[in-house]
């Protein structure tokens, strides 16, 4: 088999393993109510790559840990990276009308319960994650996974990063903002599922810093990789709509330094994410397929 093959397979399963435990994780669709756990199971199985989960789970067991007791946690970040999308596709927000292949939320089920299928998803992410006891952990690697995704998805991480994104309509940010931006709306949980991973498995702190290097590269990346789809993807492999960050005059890595530089720029930042994998031997293999696939992704 080749590397694309594998790479492929290999998602493929993972994505599978992922959404087995996502249904048995979510309330029933028909639990009252409906029309909110409808719209809460529409987003979180309308497709979507699982790339959060999957780095959760391949970091467990790039530390030698087997994969099942990260599984609720590797769920919890899904959860909020949906939650994370529901939001931003809403009118007041980037006013999209297509995620994961489908009518985006609020276009279904109106803004209101567009709006609370969010924050359902959002807090059940967290009763989930204070299960994490059901598989027997120390309480302070809970704790400490607990902490790490709270502080990535909130105002450190990623809720800032959206609030610093809309004032970057208004003023435009320099390299280094924008390298801020992108680092706070898209890599804090990418950092967080890598190191929620490790912590889970029990790594040491070498260890630990070498995947948040790893995790760093890659938040980068995907961000990068998200920009330069935007202006050259298939919106219909992508299952969004392209074009919309110049459409909106948004400043973004292509517009910044020219499409060739921020090819460049996302090229080095999987090299040095597969760099800091250094130490590592071929338990880690997903992940240095994971930050090339990052690169070549079409959606
Ligand atoms: C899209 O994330 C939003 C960004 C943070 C760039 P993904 O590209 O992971 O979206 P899904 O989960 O596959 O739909
Ligand atoms: C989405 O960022 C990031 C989060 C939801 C945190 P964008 O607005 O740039 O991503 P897309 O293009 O809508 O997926
Ligand atoms: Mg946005
Ligand atoms: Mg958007």
């Amino acid at each position: 088999m080749n590397h694309e093959d594998f790479l492929e397979a290999y998602l493929k399963d993972r994505q599978k393993i992922v959404e087995e435990a996502l249904e048995r994780y979510l309330p029933d669709e028909d639990s009252v109510p409906e029309e909110l756990h409808t719209a809460a199971h529409y987003s979180v199985f309308a497709g979507g790559k699982r790339i959060r989960p999957i780095l959760c789970l391949a970091a467990a067991e790039a530390c030698g840990a087997d994969m099942a007791p990260a599984m609720p946690a590797a769920c919890a970040l899904e959860l909020i990276h949906t939650y994370s999308l529901i939001h931003d596709d809403l009118p007041a927000m980037d006013n999209d009308d297509v995620r994961r292949g489908k009518a985006t939320s609020h276009k279904v089920f109106g803004e209101a319960l567009a709006i609370l299928a969010g924050d359902a998803l959002l807090t059940e992410a967290f009763v989930l994650l204070s299960r994490v006891e059901k598989v027997r952990l120390p309480a302070e690697r809970r704790l400490a996974v607990i902490q790490e995704i709270a502080s990535a998805a909130g105002i450190a991480g990623m809720v800032g990063g959206q609030a610093l994104d809309i004032r970057a309509e208004k003023i435009p940010p320099d390299a280094a903002g924008l390298t801020e931006i992108h680092r706070r709306k898209t890599g804090a949980l990418i950092v967080a599922s890598v190191r929620t991973g490790a912590i889970l498995a029990g790594a040491g702190e070498a260890k630990l810093q070498a995947l948040t290097q790893y995790a760093d590269h890659i938040g980068m990346a995907f961000q990068i990789a998200d920009d330069i789809l935007n202006v050259e993807g298939d919106s219909r492999l992508m299952g969004k709509k392209t074009g919309s960050d110049a459409a909106h005059g948004k400043v973004t890595y292509p517009s910044l330094l020219g499409m060739d530089a921020a090819k460049a720029r996302l090229a080095e930042h999987v090299e040095a994410a597969v760099a800091a994998l250094a130490a590592f031997d071929a338990r880690a293999l997903p992940l240095r397929m994971i930050a090339r696939y990052i690169m070549e992704r079409k959606s």
